[in-house]
């Protein structure tokens, strides 16, 4: 199987963001991911509601959201009016996960769950079933062009198999550090869908990139 590509604009040009999209809606890309931060869950701040309006009416592609902020469920209408298919909330933001996965589907999203690369997998036993997704950090969230941490490989290979004992049909995505060498690693452990920051638009080609991402 093929991986879905889901290039994260967090490392696009922001003084050419409407450049950078176009070039995105024209590449074999199949989602945008767009990391929201609040310098409080995560060191740093990336972009709001008000700059994202415009990327949402700029792409031609789903809008796979990761919230990287305390208290994700006070923005799901937000997220939604976006026109999000998939929200993101990390594991360590949410005390009462189970609702606010109800809140997001009832809002008439995908809900997925995101955990830190200090999170065990096992502590999603009784929630995967329940999400679209799961997003298994390979960096510490909250800077794009960061180190693999090598561990995410195992992660992702625990992941598949309690995604195969509960019989749930989450996807697995992987965040951070993901290249064409971790990149095929990954797959082979048994990701679905690839997020490339760095990797895309460091490239000198990003549109290649995406094509090579895609064809791993
Ligand atoms: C990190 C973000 C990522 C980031 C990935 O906190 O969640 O989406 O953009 O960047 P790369 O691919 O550069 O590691
Ligand atoms: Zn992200």
């Amino acid at each position: 199987m093929k991986p879905i590509i889901s290039p994260s604009i967090l490392s696009a040009d922001f003084g050419n963001l409407a450049r950078d999209i176009d070039m995105l809606n024209r590449s074999e890309a199949d989602w945008l991911h767009i990391d929201i931060m609040d310098g409080v869950f995560v060191p740093n701040i990336s972009f709001g509601f008000p700059v994202l309006k415009h990327v949402a009416k700029l792409a031609e592609k789903p809008l796979d959201v990761h919230l990287m902020i305390v208290q994700p469920e006070k923005f799901i209408a937000e997220v939604k009016a976006l026109g999000t298919e998939i929200m993101n909330v990390h594991y360590e933001t949410c005390p009462h996960l189970h609702r606010v996965v109800q809140q997001i589907r009832e809002a008439g999203m995908k809900p997925a769950v995101t955990i830190n690369p200090a999170t065990p997998v096992m502590l999603l036993k009784d929630i995967v079933r329940e999400v679209d997704m799961v997003l298994v950090m390979g960096v510490n969230p909250g800077f794009g062009g960061q180190k693999f941490i090598e561990n995410t490989v195992e992660k992702v290979r625990e992941l598949r198999e309690l995604i195969t004992q509960t019989g749930s049909k989450a996807l697995i995505e992987v965040d951070g550090g993901v290249n064409l060498e971790t990149g095929a690693r990954l797959m082979k452990a048994g990701a679905d869908v690839l997020v490339a920051g760095n990797a895309v638009f460091s490239a000198p080609s990003p549109e290649e990139m995406i094509h090579a991402l895609k064809n791993l």
